[in-house]
């Protein structure tokens, strides 16, 4: 197995993050309402948060509390029905159209439970993928697939598909991809979710060394809160999609 207390050395962008001493990201008053029949459900109800460049966050709360909901909001997949989102420069509330997808290329990797990896697609062109979306040149994306999969550990498995690799290796590629693009906000749902607890911790092990080796802002979500603990500088706790007062903004 890779050692995975380190990664090689890179820089999280530093462009559009925002003036010195503000926070990275910011969240005023958001509430994200769904309507499901005549029933409005809060999936966030009135969050004001505050992170600065740079920490690691644990997201927790039971199932249903509004945590993916609050990844959705930053990575702007989705708007909030109410209040404001900033990510350094970014106002996330009027982004459309190229805008959008161009924030989500450079501000946000994203890791999911799943993997959601391309089956009929090696590694490198897993990893490569959205530079292809952002159009970069063949050889360059290449290279840099590659050096996204070194900096994981896996240097030696550009060319397996996902079914030849294990779930640990279908998640580290997936967080080669989501570090492609350099982005200074790393948000991950449920990492952890479908891998035993040895090869989980070796996640684990790979977010925290590229927050610190790469200062990085990392938020993640979990329900086994104990797995990220020790790398955990804060803890975001939501409730029926409100943050619990236990928790500092
Ligand atoms: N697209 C949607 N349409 C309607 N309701 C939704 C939608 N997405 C989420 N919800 C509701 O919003 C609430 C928050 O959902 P969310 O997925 O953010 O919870 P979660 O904390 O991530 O839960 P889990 O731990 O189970 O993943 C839930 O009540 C959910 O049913
Ligand atoms: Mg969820």
């Amino acid at each position: 197995m890779p050692d995975s207390s380190s990664v090689s050395s890179s820089t999280a962008a530093t462009n559009g993050t925002g003036t010195p001493g503000s926070p990275l990201v910011r969240f005023d008053q958001v509430t994200k309402t769904y309507t499901r029949g005549q029933t409005p459900v809060h999936a966030l109800d009135d969050v004001n948060l505050e992170i600065p460049e740079g920490q690691f966050v644990g997201v927790v709360g039971p199932s249903g509390s509004g945590k993916s909901t609050l990844l959705y909001m930053l990575a702007a997949m989705d708007q909030p029905t109410a209040g404001s989102i900033s990510v350094g420069d970014w106002k996330l509330n009027t982004l459309t159209g190229d805008a959008q997808a161009r924030y989500r290329r450079t501000m946000i990797g994203m890791i999911f439970q799943q993997f959601h990896l391309v089956p009929t697609m090696t590694a490198q062109e897993n990893v490569a993928l959205p530079m292809i979306l952002a159009g970069v040149a063949p050889e360059t994306r290449n290279d840099r697939a590659a050096e996204c999969l070194e900096m994981v550990g896996l240097g030696d498995r550009l060319d397996h598909r996902p079914a030849e690799l294990s779930g640990g290796e279908q998640q580290r590629v997936a967080t080669a991809r989501a570090l492609v693009g350099d982005p200074p906000l790393l948000l991950a749902d449920e990492p952890t979710g479908n891998l035993d607890s040895e090869t989980g911790a070796q996640i684990v092990d790979l977010l925290a060394s590229v927050h610190r080796e790469q200062n990085r802002t990392v938020l993640v979500v979990t329900h086994h809160f104990d797995e990220i603990e020790h790398v955990t500088e804060r803890v975001v706790r939501l409730r029926d999609g409100r943050i619990d007062p236990g928790s500092p903004e």
